[in-house]
């Protein structure tokens, strides 16, 4: 038999919340959630699971909910919401369930804040119907009952006036967000950080819809400082990363990857990170990468190279060149040539490097900055082999960034592909840096 949940979301970053919650649900088998009846512009969602342990492998996990809570009962007014919950069809079950557990009730809200407007000691008195026989315990109580209350808000700043409704629930979950996931990861706090170093909330969000699991391999091609390796590793899994870069993969005395994941007593999750050009990828065949989360080079803060020479006659001969007896490229300080590389080939790689290595079902998730010209079309990368599952934008003045996800379905799986195209007409550094006139 399945029962109503409450679900309690952030309005933010509406784009990625949807698939969040899907993909969460899909890895853990929640399927009979009816996603027709979820509303964007609404930040709460009522969902049918069949138990608890439902509800909290889904909702954890998540970035952009705040909780999940057993659904007894919304009104516009208290009156008519305490008639709903004496209507609700579970009332006696519950009241029964929960006659002497330990208990306490607690107050959120959307839109505005109930505090110095709800008298709260009275609010709770008003449901003295419940009958609970239970001690009252502010830490660690069996149950935690909870008012949301929903005000339209003024504007995006100005709390609203008037509750326009209010919901009440068992707490059945607190989502990673409320249970401090945000801070923990904070850049402001990181050990070691740079310029091309990604922000926590939608790294661990990208983790999530990348369906990241516990105990599989993570591999970030283009792993800079980690960030997308940290969110991995939060998620349980064992993270690899590597970058053409060997400066960031070092990092400095004490500031290094390594040293992150030991600040978040993470270590255990840490593979390691080498240097290396992706496009001449060294990883052996038959090293088994369940998922693959990055951001790629687009040049804005770092140039897109790979291992060559922009010249080659220039080198002709000179393959052997030795220092000290030893072949100059054996030194372990040599610093071999590098050239530039197109975004659309090094974008083709990376999708082949996907259906190659991922097994079936598994996701590739990369982020991919466009330019918001009117007059240019956004052509998103394609593979026959992998269905492109979810384009989440997020938007920024001038331009704004994709979350591309893709899903390896195999050879049997033929859909559109553009590789070998021209895809991005206008170089996003030379409109970024002329400020997209
Ligand atoms: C947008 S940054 C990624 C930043 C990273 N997410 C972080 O947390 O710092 C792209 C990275 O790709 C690296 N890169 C550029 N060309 C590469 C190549 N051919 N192979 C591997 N890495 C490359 C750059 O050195 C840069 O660190």
């Amino acid at each position: 038999m399945v029962k109503k949940y409450l679900l309690f979301m952030v309005q933010t970053h509406l784009n990625f919340r949807l698939a969040e919650l899907e993909s969460l649900a899909d890895l853990f088998g929640v399927k009979t959630v009816d996603f027709s009846k979820y509303d964007e512009g609404s930040p709460f969602f009522i969902v049918e699971l069949e138990n608890d342990a439902q509800a909290r492998a889904w909702i954890s996990r998540s970035i952009l909910t705040r909780g999940i809570y057993e659904y007894w009962g919304q009104g516009t007014t208290y009156e008519e919401l305490h008639r709903e919950i004496q209507a609700n069809p579970l009332f006696k079950q519950f009241k029964a369930e929960y006659r002497n557990s330990t208990f306490k009730f607690e107050f959120d809200s959307f839109g505005g804040s109930s505090s110095g407007k709800l008298d709260r000691v009275a609010c709770i008195e008003s449901f003295k119907y419940l009958e609970f026989q239970g001690k009252i315990r502010m830490k660690n109580p069996d149950q935690v009952f909870t008012v949301i209350e929903e005000y339209e808000p003024l504007s995006d700043n100005v709390a609203g006036e008037k509750a326009l409704r209010m919901f009440f629930g068992r707490e059945v979950q607190k989502s990673d967000r409320l249970c401090g996931a945000l801070e923990k990861y904070d850049l402001k706090k990181r050990p070691y950080k740079g310029t091309t170093s990604f922000e926590a909330e939608l790294s661990l969000v990208s983790a999530n819809i990348a369906q990241v699991k516990p105990g599989t391999v993570m591999y970030d091609p283009f792993a800079g400082t980690g960030s997308f390796l940290v969110a991995g590793g939060h998620y349980k899994a064992l993270v690899i990363g590597s970058d053409i870069d060997g400066r960031m993969i070092r990092g400095k005395g004490s500031q290094t990857i390594k040293a992150n994941f030991k600040r978040y007593g993470e270590s255990l999750q840490f593979l390691d990170v080498v240097t290396m050009d992706f496009t001449h990828n060294a990883l052996r065949s038959d090293f088994l990468i369940d998922t693959i989360l990055c951001d790629p080079p687009y040049g804005i803060r770092e140039s897109i190279k790979v291992l060559g020479a922009r010249d080659p006659e220039r080198f002709v001969g000179k393959e052997d060149v030795e220092i000290d007896g030893k072949k100059a490229y054996l030194h372990r300080d040599y610093i071999p040539t590098k050239k530039p590389y197109s975004l659309d080939a090094l974008l083709d790689d990376l999708l082949q490097f996907a259906s190659q290595r991922l097994p079936l079902n598994g996701r590739l998730a990369f982020w991919m900055p466009v330019a918001n010209d009117e007059n240019i079309e956004t052509v998103i990368p394609l593979h026959a082999n992998l269905e492109l599952k979810y384009n989440c934008v997020q938007e920024f003045n001038k331009w704004s960034r994709r979350l591309l996800v893709y899903v390896n379905r195999g050879d049997g799986f033929q859909g559109p592909t553009n590789a070998g195209l021209e895809r991005s007409k206008a170089n996003f550094r030379d409109r970024y840096f002329s400020g997209f006139n």
